[in-house]
């Protein structure tokens, strides 16, 4: 397998019991700080989404700002924000989703993408998969095509994978 995979896993930092007791959480901060095994994992998202008339990169506030936005500019497509709530100043749709407690909600402002434009939806990792579930309804209340759902990080134990209605997700690592 590719040697840049194994480094960008190498570079993902695992803290037990953050933020809460039981949870391992999966810190992408250190994989910024190594701008090789950073632009290798940007690198291997515009490889395999390069020339597959791609209009619209969405990313899920705020891990998938950090991913999104130089997958955009490398494919020539538009970057669009899925923020959290009350963040956008327009006519928005918004989607609620589960959380262990209570609910959490992105939002994406009605305009920003077309009717039949093909989207790719990028963040940072997939757990159970909710908040990817509701970026996907988000831009096809908007009509668009997502093509694939794009994260650095899986945790497979999860099954979030089960919840994107048979849309491809495409990881780059995961979990232990
Ligand atoms: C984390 C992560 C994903 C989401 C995955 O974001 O960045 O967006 O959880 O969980 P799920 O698959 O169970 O929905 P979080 O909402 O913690 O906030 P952040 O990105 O703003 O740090
Ligand atoms: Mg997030």
């Amino acid at each position: 397998d590719d040697p840049r995979i194994r480094s960008i896993q190498s570079k993902i930092r695992v803290v037990p019991n953050f933020p809460k007791p039981g949870i391992m959480f999966q810190d992408i901060t250190t994989l910024l700080l190594d701008p090789k095994a950073f632009k290798d994992t940007i690198d291997l998202f515009v490889d395999r989404y390069k020339g597959k008339s791609i209009s619209v990169v969405a990313g899920i506030e705020a891990r998938g700002f950090i991913f999104g936005p130089p997958i955009a500019l490398a494919i020539g497509a538009k970057f669009v924000p899925l923020r959290k709530r009350k963040k956008l100043p327009g006519k928005v749709y918004r989607e609620e989703y589960d959380l262990e407690y209570g609910s959490d909600c992105i939002e994406m402002h009605v305009g920003a993408v077309d009717p039949g434009e093909r989207a790719l939806v990028v963040d940072d990792l997939i757990a159970t998969g909710g908040t990817l579930r509701a970026a996907m309804n988000l831009l096809e209340r908007a009509e668009a095509e997502v093509v694939e759902c794009a994260c650095v990080i899986e945790i497979p134990d999860l099954k979030g994978r089960d919840r994107l209605n048979g849309k491809p997700l495409y990881v780059l690592v995961e979990s232990q």
